[in-house]
């Protein structure tokens, strides 16, 4: 049985079988490998590394990262929830967001987390406000917006002046003069990201350099920092891009952090788990259109956003031995939209019954599936060598509908 009939030693074939599909399948050991990427390449600079909870923010990932030593970056307090379950270490988690509500930055003090990475002004007040109220000093980091064009999908795309993420770089050293009045805060950091998926390595070097020129003026300004949060990480493979070279990346950051006392943090999500992952699916129908072929699968729009949401390209691969004959189709599921597509025009061999494995579905996948349709969010499976877990259970009917039946006395 050829390799890409399996995920580590376990045949896609018997993992369906097991658990049925859709399915999320997970290798351990590439998730492994993808974060020792990143601390071999950047090994001199000691980074602390947190993972972008967002990416796929399932507890046994969690809790393998956790393991692994990494931090971890959180955008609400049910992000936080589930580091604190999983087991991860809130002394290394830092608070990314534009909207984070006083609830949630209360949740945050109350367990000691690393930083708040602050993208406003009011943001920055209520902080103080919230921890004057409970006796604590917040830490905290400012997320600048840096004015650099990251050059990746508009919709992931976040560090131009017209996003709405970050401070605006004009505006910055006022930032941090405001900061520095306020009693209850201090200040720790610098930070921004300037997008995901990222193909090319100079706007994420003159991000940096432009940081380090904000750094070097708040020093005049005697505002000293300990850290320089550089965002999420860099963009992968899903069909023929070229990324970024990791150590190349990390040379760079050397250069430029030489001489400088500042601590580097990283908060990659994609490239950590985007590989490691797939969606498998069983092929309902194939359909002849007037216009187009359509191979109708199992799982939808509502299990991977991405075809949808960025007309983003995935690779499917038949992981039955089938016998049909190739022919171009998209690869759609049963939701009643149009938008509802997983791949267009694709070149596929396939016949109703095979299983099909959606690649490079680890990241920003399971973790934006909805419940769109009435469909039911499907299992997720961790893999490692000849072992396989369970690490999410298929949701149901009576759960799915539990929040509605419960107030349908009232009426
Ligand atoms: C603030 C922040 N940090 C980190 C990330 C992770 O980025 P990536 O998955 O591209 O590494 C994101 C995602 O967009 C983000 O918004």
């Amino acid at each position: 049985m050829t390799d890409y009939l399996k995920c580590e030693q376990i045949p896609y074939s018997a993992l369906a079988a097991e658990y049925g599909t859709p399915l999320y399948v997970y290798s351990q050991q590439e998730i492994t490998a993808a974060l020792n990427q990143y601390q071999q390449a950047f090994a001199s600079l000691q980074p602390l590394i947190c993972y972008a909870v967002k990416a796929n923010s399932n507890l046994s990932i969690l809790r393998h990262f956790a393991r692994l030593g990494c931090g971890f970056d959180i955008v609400s307090g049910g992000e936080l929830q589930r580091v604190i379950m999983a087991g991860g270490d809130t002394g290394k988690t830092i608070f990314s967001g534009v909207g984070k509500s006083s609830a949630e930055i209360e949740f945050a003090l109350n367990n000691n987390i690393r930083c708040f990475n602050v993208e406003s002004l009011p943001e920055l007040e209520r902080i103080n406000t919230i921890a004057d109220r409970l006796g604590k000093i917040a830490p905290i980091s400012l997320r600048i917006n840096p004015d650099v064009n990251a050059h990746t999908h508009p919709y992931i795309s976040t560090g131009l002046k017209a996003n709405k993420f970050g401070i605006a770089y004009h505006d910055v050293i006022k930032a941090y003069q405001l900061a520095a009045t306020l009693p209850h805060l201090k200040i720790t950091g610098i930070d921004c990201h300037i997008g995901s998926q990222l193909t090319d390595l100079s706007p994420l070097i003159e991000a940096l350099e432009r940081m380090l020129l904000l750094v070097d003026k708040l020093a005049e300004h005697n505002i000293e920092l300990e850290h320089i949060d550089l965002g999420g990480g860099v963009g992968i493979v899903y069909q023929n891009e070229n990324v970024p070279d990791l150590a190349a990346y990390a040379t760079a950051v050397a250069r430029l952090l030489s001489k400088r006392n500042l601590q580097l943090m990283l908060e990659p999500g994609r490239s950590l788990i985007g590989n490691a992952g797939g969606l498998l699916t069983t092929v309902e129908y194939i359909k002849q259109g007037e216009e187009k072929n359509f191979v109708i699968v199992d799982a939808a729009m509502n299990d991977l956003m991405r075809p949808s949401l960025y007309q983003a390209y995935h690779g499917i691969l038949n992981v039955s031995s089938t016998t049909a004959n190739e022919f171009v189709a998209d690869v759609v599921g049963p939701i009643c939209e149009t938008g509802d597509f997983l791949a267009k025009d694709r070149t596929i061999a396939a016949t109703a019954g095979d299983l099909l494995l959606i690649q490079n579905a680890g990241a920003y996948a399971f973790s934006m599936a909805s419940n769109y349709n009435t469909r039911c969010r499907a299992a997720e499976v961790l893999v490692n060598g000849t072992e396989h877990h369970l690490i999410r259970q298929r949701e149901n009917l009576p759960e799915l509908l539990a929040n509605e039946q419960n107030c349908l006395k009232a009426i």
